[in-house]
């Protein structure tokens, strides 16, 4: 699947480099990749931690014709990938938080970040970008208290190219079945990993603030909550805290 791989030293952001070559119709299946990002974004306009050769800085140019509002699927289906890639390459288990973060006991170990080049109703291209801190020892302050790393959570060293195939593989199958069967089919693989599914969240929404039952995400990605009244809310966009 994979049609092209610009490898890069340093860069400010694999992100905005696929959004650039996106813009000059690089095809679908450009990877971006760089060993260190001195401007790595992260969601909500933060930044990404992203030191020389310690994690895996990658974005992915997709051209799936696809409604505007299915790209959020593409995020889930990335967390699936991350999530099996890591366990066959390093033989760790980790969990997917709604909708982007992959974690070990409350600790982000990757995040996800979809964008895209859209006219109101047809998608030009899907940037997914995926931050995976794989060898640091330790992260500096405030991350510390948030942020693991493959290293730290299998306690020995892990090679990035082996965990970077793995994930890409899991990928391939994953976007391709989506492709050909939608989200539907891919939907049961996030369940399974998701660690909201059946707990209390509480909802932070750029509106309001929800609590109650995390029951599962419906056939488009959309998280639902049932709240203590017994009313099911869809989720569209907030940060959860479990
Ligand atoms: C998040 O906030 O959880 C998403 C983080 C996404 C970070 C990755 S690292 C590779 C790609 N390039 C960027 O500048 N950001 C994404």
């Amino acid at each position: 699947f994979i049609t092209a791989v610009h490898h890069y030293p340093s860069i400010h952001s694999t992100q905005e480099t696929a959004h650039q070559l996106a813009s000059e119709n690089a095809p679908e299946g450009t990877l971006i990749l760089a060993d260190e990002q001195t401007k790595g974004k992260g969601r909500l306009g933060r930044q990404w931690h992203s030191p020389r050769e310690t994690g895996i800085w990658m974005s992915l140019i997709l051209r799936p014709d696809i409604e505007v509002k299915r790209a959020p699927q593409l995020t889930l289906l990335t967390a699936v990938a991350v999530v099996r890639g890591i366990k066959n390459a390093v033989g760790i288990d980790p969990e997917i938080k709604w909708p982007n973060d992959v974690l070990f006991e409350g600790k982000k170990v990757a995040g996800i970040l979809t964008e895209m080049q859209a006219e109101p109703d047809k998608v030009h291209a899907i940037i997914v970008g995926l931050g995976l801190n794989v060898n640091q020892s330790q992260f500096p302050a405030p991350l510390d208290t948030i942020a693991t790393s493959l290293r730290i959570e299998s306690g020995k060293s892990v090679n990035r190219t082996d965990v970077l195939s793995s994930i890409l593989i899991e990928w391939d199958w994953l976007y391709r079945t989506f492709l050909k069967e939608g989200f539907a089919a891919v939907k049961p693989l996030w369940e399974a990993h998701a660690l909201t599914m059946g707990k209390r969240i509480t909802a932070r929404t750029p509106k309001e603030t929800l609590t109650g039952i995390a029951t599962g995400i419906d056939d488009s990605g959309v998280l639902l909550l049932r709240q203590d009244d017994g009313t099911l809310r869809h989720i569209y966009s907030a940060d959860i805290e479990c």
